[in-house]
């Protein structure tokens, strides 16, 4: 059977009960567990995990959760979704939604989403929308539109895409033989995923597969940090949100719809939320890259925050780390491209380069 051979739904007896009959799967999930052994030894620790949630169909982690979400969708009998997007959630939600023989509907901000990820959803079929605003206002739109027609709303506010994006939690430790890593570290946008994995553990945990739950800590770019803002200014009480500025686009998100529960994940989970900037976040990048792992820039962010992690003593060589890798590094080759022609960033953002960065940089 095709669920069968999909990460997620082996989990079933963990989601939200749909019939098999309604179950719309690309074999998402199953993503490797890969160790980055140049990067731990540059940081001083003894190993360090990547989980690639880029491996999944559509190249992002958003597949494991809109193969939950678009299954109760058709279940429902709805016959249009739709979503706003920095270009990944609209690429799986697109590539899922014919699959299932729904119409799909995409709002994302004009010029400010790559390439490929546009591509994707309109090669899927979607009713694609480029609008003259950012990610918050496509939100906006898009609540408007499904509140006055029967259209099923796939944003990650979608309680269901939670439930599919918690299994990676469960193919992590069942890839480490059932060993729970210290530390996951997750990008943070618009706030879904650190909810989601955090679920994922503490249910493991609730149900006795595991004896504790690791740290998660949540790393947003310099440009987009609302959550890093709030937990600065009041603890996470109170949202304060920024007008996104980024190159890292997936994560280029002011008002994060999920901030509540990525506070909650931080405070039932531990970690901490940090900042990087965008020179930290190139470097990562080029890092990961040249593991012959590679990723989007929204997942370097991980790696980048580590290293302040690591810096501020938060993390020890001993700690088994793991990184969320979100996205395909094909996502943005754009990005890439010009990093390596040596354009991307200013020079103001070349002269903040720290040297530990840079030595590593000549490595590279
Ligand atoms: N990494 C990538 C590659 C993403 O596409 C996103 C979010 C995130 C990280 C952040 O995850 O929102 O759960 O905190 N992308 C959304 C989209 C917003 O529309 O594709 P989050």
């Amino acid at each position: 059977l095709a669920e069968d051979q999909s990460g997620v739904w082996r989990f079933r007896n963990l989601l939200p009960i749909v019939q098999d009959k309604n179950i719309t799967t690309l074999r998402e999930g199953n993503t490797p567990l890969y160790d980055l052994p140049r990067c731990a030894k540059a940081l001083g620790l003894h190993w360090l995990l990547a989980k690639h949630q880029g491996m999944n169909p559509t190249g992002s982690f958003k597949d494991t959760g809109m193969t939950a979400a678009l299954s109760v969708a058709v279940e429902r009998g709805f016959e249009w979704v739709a979503c706003a997007s920095t270009g990944n959630t609209s690429a799986a939600m697109a590539a899922y939604a014919a699959r299932a023989g729904l119409r799909s509907i995409v709002f994302i901000p004009e010029g400010k989403i790559a390439w490929g990820k546009l591509s994707q959803s309109m090669d899927y079929g979607a009713l694609t929308v480029q609008l003259k605003t950012d990610f918050d206002g496509c939100v906006r739109l898009v609540n408007e539109l499904v509140k006055a027609h029967p259209i099923y709303l796939l944003n990650s506010v979608n309680p269901y895409r939670l439930e599919g994006q918690k299994t990676p939690a469960f193919e992590m430790v069942e890839q480490m033989d059932w060993q729970v890593p210290e530390h996951v570290i997750v990008p943070g946008g618009n706030l879904a995923n650190s909810a989601a994995l955090a679920k994922g553990f503490a249910e493991m945990k609730l149900l006795g597969l595991i004896p504790r739950v690791p740290k998660i800590s949540i790393i947003q770019a310099q440009g987009a940090n609302p959550l890093y803002l709030s937990m600065q200014a009041n603890g996470g009480r109170e949202l304060i949100p920024v007008v996104a500025e980024t190159r890292a686009s997936a994560i280029r998100i002011g008002h994060p719809a999920s901030f509540g529960k990525a506070v909650r994940a931080l405070a039932t989970h531990g970690g901490w939320c940090e900042e990087v900037s965008e020179q930290e976040i190139a470097l990562a990048k080029a890092q990961i890259g040249a593991e012959g792992v590679g990723c989007e820039p929204a997942s370097a962010v991980t790696l980048a925050g580590l290293k302040k992690l690591v810096a501020q003593g938060k993390v020890g060589p001993e700690e088994r780390v793991v990184l969320i890798l979100t996205g395909h590094t094909l996502k943005d080759s754009d990005y890439t491209i010009h990093y390596h022609k040596g354009d991307l960033l200013t020079a103001e953002e070349k002269a903040a380069i720290s040297p530990a960065d840079a030595e590593l940089n000549s490595l590279l």
